[in-house]
């Protein structure tokens, strides 16, 4: 089978990277892709959202499936137009992706279902949403309710700070027309659960945790993420068996009632509060960076699970789905400057081979003239497995030493929350 993946950072890259484990896997194609994912696969210059290219590229490619990874692609509406035209996807229909376009979509849902999450209230109204604001308590959360790059939360510990963010999402409309959630401040580590999903059949995978922050101690701007680890001791047997069935499947579920059935990852970003597990926000496919230390776990074919989930109208039995019982970590290497501005296409150097155990998945980089440059804000993921976390951030952090490029910068303490 040929296969083409759409994306081109380092969740992109170990989609690719366990593709390429598939025994049912010829050839991969991958759109826009990038220089480390060009040693997998072909990289075909199409923008991940031009969907009729892409289904053209398909078509004429002879393309069996074609897998999403970003949610942008997903809301351009690519897996509605794939089917339209008989060919294979794995993801989740324009209005199914409504669970993370659209932040008000998704909390009526979890209201209307049950599903444990802050509570909230919507506003387009700039006068009655500050109103709302000053009557309630700090810190307070505001979030534009529609696709901002991660950028459209904002926790603001002050009253001023909340009427500058709603100044600049309501009047200003810096993220495009739109409106507002603005929720209870909840307290609590926050975990990253994922699973495959079809209708409402689910898959967990393995739970892992982000570091949104840019610097040691989780201080700094919020980022993409800048490091991530499985094996979470915080998190125990009971909490992921209430994850799994009243957020997870009751969500699932709740999708399939409202006619929008899930076919893809639904990403549950929960936190454990003292009040119970509650839902920070879902996304409509795989976490970056979570992705990165998710799949290198899993042992099964990955192209079986998603053609099972692009397969809607069937009742084909689930895929086994085996994860090993190793901990991964990973650490990503950043442009200076990031998520503020930075500069791009510095050379880097990768020790060569890497040690055994350990991956560099690349997020954000080109080949110029045989050389290796960044080419964005996040540059380089390096992961590595081991029998437990320790062994697996040692490994890792090796590796991280040997990359030559002042021009990056990284966090010394991913997983510190479990160490
Ligand atoms: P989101 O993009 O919705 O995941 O929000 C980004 C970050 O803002 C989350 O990872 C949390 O750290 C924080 N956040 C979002 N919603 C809340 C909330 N209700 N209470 C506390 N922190 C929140
Ligand atoms: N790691 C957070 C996200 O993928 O949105």
């Amino acid at each position: 089978m040929k296969v083409l993946v759409v994306g081109g950072g380092g969740r992109e890259h170990a989609i690719v990277d366990a593709l390429s484990r598939s025994p049912q896997v010829e050839k991969i194609f991958c759109a826009p892709g990038n220089a480390g994912i060009g040693r997998l696969a072909q990289c075909v210059d199409i923008k991940d959202t031009d969907v009729t290219a892409l289904r053209d590229f398909a078509s004429a490619n002879g393309v069996g499936l074609t897998v999403v990874g970003p949610e942008a692609a997903l809301a351009a509406g690519i897996v509605d137009e794939f089917r339209r035209v008989g060919l294979r996807i794995f993801g989740h229909t324009k209005s199914a992706t409504q669970i993370e376009s659209s932040k008000e979509f998704a909390k009526e849902l979890m209201a209307r279902y049950g599903v444990p999450t802050a509570s909230y209230r919507g506003f387009s109204d700039f006068g009655e949403a500050l109103e709302y604001v000053k009557a309630g308590s700090l810190p307070t959360v505001l979030k534009y309710d529609g696709l901002a790059a991660g950028k459209g939360v904002v926790v603001a510990e002050t009253y001023e700070e909340a009427e500058d963010a709603l100044r600049s999402m309501l009047l200003d409309e810096s993220f495009g027309k739109g409106r507002v959630v603005i929720e209870e401040f909840l307290t609590g580590p926050e975990f990253s659960f994922m699973c495959f999903v079809r209708g409402n059949r689910i898959i967990p995978m393995p739970l892992a945790q982000d570091h949104k922050r840019a610097f040691d101690g989780d201080k700094g701007p919020n980022t993409g993420g800048m490091g991530a680890y499985t094996g979470l001791p915080f998190i125990t047997d009971e909490d992921l068996e209430y994850a799994r069935t009243n957020i997870l499947q009751r969500t699932a579920d709740a999708m399939v009632a409202e006619g929008r059935p899930l076919s893809g990852v639904l990403y549950g970003g929960l936190m454990k509060t003292p009040q119970g597990i509650k839902v920070i926000e879902f996304n409509a496919r795989f976490g970056d960076p979570e992705t990165e230390v998710v799949l290198p776990l899993l042992e099964s074919d990955i192209a079986d699970i998603f053609c099972w989930c692009a397969a809607m109208d069937s009742d084909t039995a689930l895929p086994s789905a085996d994860f090993a019982e190793r901990a991964t970590m990973g650490v990503v290497l950043a442009s200076n400057g990031y998520p503020g501005a930075y500069s791009k296409g510095h050379a880097i150097t990768l020790p060569s081979p890497l040690p055994p155990d350990v991956t560099v998945f690349h997020m954000g980089t080109k080949v110029a003239d045989g050389a290796l440059l960044t080419n964005g804000g996040r540059v380089l993921m390096v992961v590595a497995t081991g029998t437990d976390l320790a062994a697996a951030r040692h490994k890792a952090y090796d590796v991280v030493g040997q990359i030559g490029c002042p021009e990056l910068f990284f966090r010394t303490d991913i997983a510190h929350q479990a160490l």
